[in-house]
Formats: structure tokens, sequence, C-alpha cells
């Protein structure tokens, strides 16, 4: 079934190309954007959307879709699972497509059940800039209603009938996407200060073809991603180590991410498009010191 209006929270990066993507597919969008940045409320009013309280927003939308930072993905739950009650709203469907652990899943849909309120575990695969390009994956039990995003331009694909499943799936993702960018940065920073820049990404090309200017796309989106893709890491870990398992690349990745994120070197577009190339990104962070020991 198609959605005819989908509440975004929020109108990020990557809620800016799903609103576009939808509205060109005839899908009426709306968000709630009381309290958010001023480069959020602008990217709202860029991609055409309305911005209306949340009291509307969970009453009207056959679809609300959480794209956030990991971090505020529980408090969004709870603030819609609070309207839901209080406009007494039961059968709403909730996605939550951000990189969060299958624990944070499973907090996201308990405080949804509480409003009867039915949650679709998510995850995005793909760049935001290029989102007809990406996919859409997702499990739980109403997963498969997911596929009706398939009629505005999305590829969606069903991962299984359970929470967790997709959130996991992301998780294992991103601890590739981000660990290579990090371990790309710290070596041609090293690179830098040996005055071998060009010649070490023209080996790197000879060896791992495609690799560098792969991965230096995600580096040059650092200055304004960092954070978010370090709060990543932080849910990877926690994953790990819910299960028994202890990650070793997870935090060193983080902790590279988390410098680079207190370098506080990019401002957030206000049309959801991101500037600047690798070469700039890593001149950029030399200037600013970092991974460099201070005595
Ligand atoms: N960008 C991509 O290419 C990409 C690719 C794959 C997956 N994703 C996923 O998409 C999600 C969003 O990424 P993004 O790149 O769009 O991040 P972003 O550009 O940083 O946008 C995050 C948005 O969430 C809002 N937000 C933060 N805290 C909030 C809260 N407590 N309540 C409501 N809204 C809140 C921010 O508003 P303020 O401006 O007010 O802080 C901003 O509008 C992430 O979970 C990520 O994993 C993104």
């Amino acid at each position: 079934m198609a959605f005819q209006k989908i509440g975004i929270l929020s109108i990020g990066e990557m809620g800016y190309h799903w609103a576009r993507l939808l509205k060109e597919h005839g899908v009426e969008v709306m968000t709630s954007s009381r309290g958010r940045s001023e480069v959020t409320q602008k990217r709202a009013d860029n991609a055409g959307v309305p911005s209306v309280p949340l009291s509307t927003l969970v009453s009207e939308a056959d679809l609300i879709v959480s794209i956030v930072v990991p971090s505020a993905a529980r408090k969004v739950a709870s603030q819609v699972a609070r309207a839901l009650s209080k406009a007494g709203r039961k059968d709403c469907l909730y996605l939550d497509a951000n990189a969060i652990s299958p624990m944070t899943a499973d907090a996201v849909s308990q405080s949804l059940s509480q409003a009867q309120a039915s949650f679709v575990d998510g995850c995005i695969i793909g760049s935001a800039t290029k989102l007809q390009e990406a996919t859409v994956y997702v499990s739980g039990s109403r997963a498969e209603e997911l596929r009706g995003l398939r009629d505005s331009g999305f590829s969606v694909e069903v991962l299984g009938p359970t929470t967790g499943q997709a959130s996991a799936f992301k998780i294992v993702y991103a601890g590739l996407t981000k660990g290579l960018q990090a371990l790309l940065t710290e070596l041609l920073l090293g690179a830098r200060k040996f005055d071998l820049l060009q010649e070490i990404m023209r080996r790197y090309e000879e060896s791992f073809p495609g690799l560098v200017s792969k991965v230096g796309r995600g580096i040059s989106a650092l200055p304004i991603h960092a954070g978010r893709r370090a709060e990543e890491m932080r849910e990877l870990r926690a994953t790990f180590r819910h299960h028994g398992l202890k990650a070793v690349m997870a935090p060193a990745t983080q902790k590279i991410l988390e410098e680079i994120a207190a370098l506080d070197s990019g401002k957030a577009s206000e049309k959801g498009g991101r500037e600047g190339e690798l070469l700039e990104a890593l001149e950029l962070f030399f200037q600013r010191g970092l991974l460099q020991e201070r005595n």
C-alpha cells in the first residue's frame, strides 16, 4: 500500500532527501520542527515541508519516520508515544531509520507499544545525496508494509519479522564504512606529514582500485557528520558488549571521529547537500592538528 501522508522527524540531511523524493512522488510530507536548530528549520522550508505541531503530525500521518541522530532515537520515540496516547490514536506505524543498536531498537519499540503503535526497525544504507541508489532495510512484524515506499522511488528490503534485525544489520555495516574512513584518515594524515600524500594515494589506487575515492567521499563529509558517525560506533560497541563480544576497532574509530567532531570545522547545509573534497578535508584536519601529539 502506498503511503499518502508521512511525518518525518527531523529534516536533517537524510530527512531532506527523503522529503524531496516523497514529494516528487505525490506524497504529502510534514514535520514538527519546534525547538530544532535554525538550519533544520531552513532545510524544511527549502524542501517545502510544513512544520506542524507534533499532535497534528501523529494524528494525521500514515507513517512516522524517525531520521535523527542515534542518541536522539529514544527521546523522539517517547515524545511520539506520549503524543499518540494524548491523541488517542492506536494504529500508527512508526519507522526508526537510524543507525541504532538492537537494544536501542527494543527500547524504542517498547515505548511505542505502550501507545499501541507499531514499530518497524529500519536502516538506510547509501548516501542521502544519492537516495535513489540507497536501500531501506526493515524488519519487524509489520515490516512488509514498508514495501509501500517502493511506489515513491525507494528501494526497500525486508530482512525478517524480528525487531533488531535491521538495526544489527546496519550497525555491522556502519562499522565497515566508518572504520575505513577512520583508518584512511589516519594514514593519509601520516602521508601528509611526510609529504607523500599524492604518491601514496596513487599507490593505494593501484593496489585497491576505487577504494580511496569511495572512502574519500565519506571522509569529505566528516567535518559535518563525524559526531553522528561517532555515535554509531558507540552503538556498535554497546551491541557487541551486550552479546559478549569485545569490539576493538569500533572504539578506535569512535575516538578518531570524536576528535574530528571536536574540531567543529563543518557547517551543515540548508539544502541537504555536501561540499568539500577529500584533500580539502584532510588539509583542514592537518592544519587543525588532528591526531598530532601535544607535548
Ligand atoms: N546522511 C546520510 O548520508 C545518511 C546515510 C545513511 C543513514 N543515515 C542515517 O540518517 C540519520 C540522520 O542522519 P543525517 O545525516 O540526516 O543527520 P543530520 O544531518 O545531523 O540530521 C539530524 C537531524 O535530527 C535532528 N535531531 C537531533 N536531535 C533531535 C531530537 N532530539 N528530536 C528531533 N530531532 C532531532 C537534527 O536537528 P537539529 O539540527 O536541531 O540538531 C537534524 O535535523 C542517522 O541516524 C543516520 O544513521 C544518514
